[in-house]
């Protein structure tokens, strides 16, 4: 099912593609026939693309298991969504508990944090497969943590991290738990109950399948009344008020939606239900293992990360003998029409960990649920080749 057969799309863990094609229908049908803006006024056309909006709430909601009646706050990508939990919430003295295997989208803000409102940070570390232990998060809570940030799922690894435990030491230790789901969320089931999650970012334009420029973030009753806005405006509430409401979810989106991307979430999480997260799940592991068993076999590779389908999402980053990672990128686009990350994955961290930081990071083949058995096999057959040939003198 690729659209263009001449391309194939392995940098899923960037921005997912193709989309849906109801994703494509949904967005330019609201563009050529609709166009009204949300929530801002009576007319049938507003009333209706306010309706949708809804609908994409509540189905967000309760694709990451929230309770009844939650839901979202839409944001324009994964990292505005983990800048307004961390931006919102954090006070000066504060202490968050975070990871090596954050993306910078974390690691960014908590800096800035630190650097200018006296935000305490503790980075504990993850191991050689990019996997935080749950005992170094326990033993880094102070009195004055305020909270725990952890990635769900490495966009460099892959690895899937302990989010339950971690949840239930937050849970056990009243801070908060804001967890970044940006390579998790469509992929593998995500529940904000279950795993005692108070604060969920996720893009809407990786695994939700929608377009970019759409996230979320979910809030939990007790997130949200330390949650503070970052930008102020109109809301199309409280008009006559100058004094910005900081009501949940309006309060946290002032000025206009991206009507047209969250439309096309809407198209997306209708699309997500079927074939369902299992069917999605299982089609994932088989090309993980496909690249994994694939790449494992060629000489001169190194497989990053846990190495076990079951305990990644669809991300294997490989390091070759003898070649910069930019260079085997370069060379995949411009002789198989392959195209995958390769660098530090704005995660310099877990590069560290792995020891491939100083060399130029690695090379990241990131599958999405159009990708097929064929074009995974064209990707490692393109590594073999590689390596016997060896880098270009
Ligand atoms: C783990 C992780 N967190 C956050 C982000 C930021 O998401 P966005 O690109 O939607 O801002 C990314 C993007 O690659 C990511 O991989």
């Amino acid at each position: 099912m690729n659209a263009t057969p001449s391309r194939i799309y392995l940098d899923n863990a960037a921005t997912s593609w193709p989309k849906p094609p109801a994703v494509y229908d949904a967005v330019d049908h609201y563009q050529r026939h609709v166009g009204a803006a949300a929530g801002r006024s009576a007319y049938r056309d507003s009333t209706d693309v306010a309706a949708q909006i809804a609908e994409t709430r509540r189905r967000a909601a309760e694709l990451i298991g929230a309770p009844r009646g939650r839901s979202v706050i839409f944001t324009c990508n994964g990292t505005e969504s983990l800048n307004l939990a961390l931006h919102g919430t954090l006070r000066p003295g504060d202490h968050v508990v975070t990871s090596a295997s954050e993306h910078n989208s974390v690691l960014r803000p908590l800096r800035y944090l630190h650097d200018t409102a006296g935000v305490q940070v503790t980075v504990v570390p993850c191991d050689h497969r990019g996997l935080i232990d749950p005992d170094a998060v326990a033993a880094a809570i102070r009195p004055e943590t305020r909270m725990i940030a952890m990635i769900h799922a490495s966009n460099v690894t892959g690895a899937i991290q302990p989010i339950r435990e971690i949840g239930c030491l937050a849970r056990d230790h009243e801070v908060l738990f804001l967890v970044d789901a940006a390579q998790s969320l469509g992929h593998i089931p995500v529940d904000v109950q279950a795993c005692h999650i108070d604060l969920l970012a996720a893009p809407g334009h990786k695994g939700l399948l929608g377009p970019l420029g759409t996230g979320i973030l979910y809030a939990t009753p007790e997130a949200e009344q330390r949650l503070r806005p970052l930008r102020q405006g109109g809301t199309g509430t409280n008009s006559e008020n100058e004094i910005h409401p900081c009501v949940y979810p309006d309060g946290f989106e002032a000025g206009n939606l991206n009507v047209p991307g969250v439309i096309g979430m809407l198209a997306a999480l209708r699309f997500l239900e079927h074939p369902g997260l299992d069917a999605r799940r299982k089609h994932e592991q088989e090309l993980t293992r496909q690249l994994i068993d694939g790449f494992s076999a060629i000489r001169g590779v190194t497989v990053l990360g846990p190495r076990e389908a079951s305990s990644q999402v669809g991300v294997v980053s490989i390091t070759l003998d003898d070649y910069d990672p930019q260079e085997v990128a370069a060379m995949l686009d411009a002789t198989e029409g392959i195209q995958v990350r390769s660098g530090l994955h704005c995660a310099p961290r877990i590069h560290a960990a792995l020891g491939t930081r100083d060399r130029g990071g690695a090379i990241r083949f990131s599958t999405g649920p159009f990708n097929t058995s064929d074009e995974v096999h064209r990707a490692v057959h393109a590594i073999a080749e590689l390596s016997a040939a060896g880098p270009p003198s």
